[in-house]
């Protein structure tokens, strides 16, 4: 595995991971691992080809085999993420999109495939990485570990307005009942289940606004790593 660095970010749906990491990775000029956007891709070319989403071999077949790439935007402020060469940033974020990809996230297999493809992101000068088992399965020597949390209740009015913001119709009761669904779904599979690594910083966020976990984080930051405060 790459010596570079690693910060792990870790939570459940709706906490303000990518805010956190995207934010992380500009002000450190570091790369970025959206984990969660592997597995929804995956959930994607699933749906598309009309896959069940339980068929474990057929699935990390799949996986193996994923054409997955991340490029910066040069018009907004996010990563642009493909399939091949088709741009698929915008229907990924579906909650549809979220929900297969939790489904096929419990299965081993399908972790496994995907396990050697996020480790590779790890490349000087450092890693943001962003996800569920960052700290506790896939950069397990990292140097500094997040775990951010809210109460459910603010995490869906967060990813009510991201969704909304992102032009998406959305029912607030079905929202809440698939943040639920997944929640429970991510945190009690067997595999890699969603939960603070040992050594991770637990933030709660919930009666925080965006500027106050960002100063919070990057404290830690800049507390294990001094010269990025330069
Ligand atoms: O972070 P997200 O909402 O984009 O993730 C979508 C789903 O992918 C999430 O519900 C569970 C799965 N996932 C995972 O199992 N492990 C990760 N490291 C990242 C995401």
């Amino acid at each position: 595995m790459s010596k570079a660095p690693v910060i792990t970010i870790d939570g459940p749906s709706g906490v303000g991971k990518g805010t956190v990491s995207l934010y992380l990775a500009k002000r450190t000029g570091w790369h970025l691992l959206d984990s969660g956007a592997i597995y929804r891709v995956l959930a994607f070319a699933a749906l598309t080809n009309d896959m069940p989403l339980d068929d474990e071999n057929k699935l990390s077949e799949l996986a193996r085999g994923l054409n997955v790439s991340f490029k910066n935007s040069t018009v907004t402020d996010r990563i642009d993420v493909f399939l091949k060469n088709l741009d698929i940033t915008g229907q990924i974020r579906a909650e549809e999109c979220g929900n297969a990809a939790s489904q096929i996230a419990r299965y081993p297999q399908v972790r496994q495939a995907l396990l050697t493809r996020q480790r590779e992101f790890c490349r000087s000068p450092g890693l943001i990485a962003d996800g569920r088992d960052m700290g506790t399965v896939v950069f397990p020597a990292a140097q500094v570990k997040i775990y951010l949390t809210a109460s459910p209740e603010e995490r869906l009015n967060r990813r009510y307005k991201q969704l909304k913001e992102q032009g998406f119709s959305v029912n607030l009761a079905r929202l809440s009942a698939e943040i639920a669904g997944r929640d429970n779904r991510d945190q009690l599979r067997k595999e890699s289940p969603l939960k603070p690594a040992t050594d991770a910083v637990v933030v709660d966020t919930t009666n925080l606004r965006i500027e106050q976990v960002i100063n919070q984080i990057w404290e830690i930051v800049t507390t294990q790593f001094p010269e990025l405060d330069a």
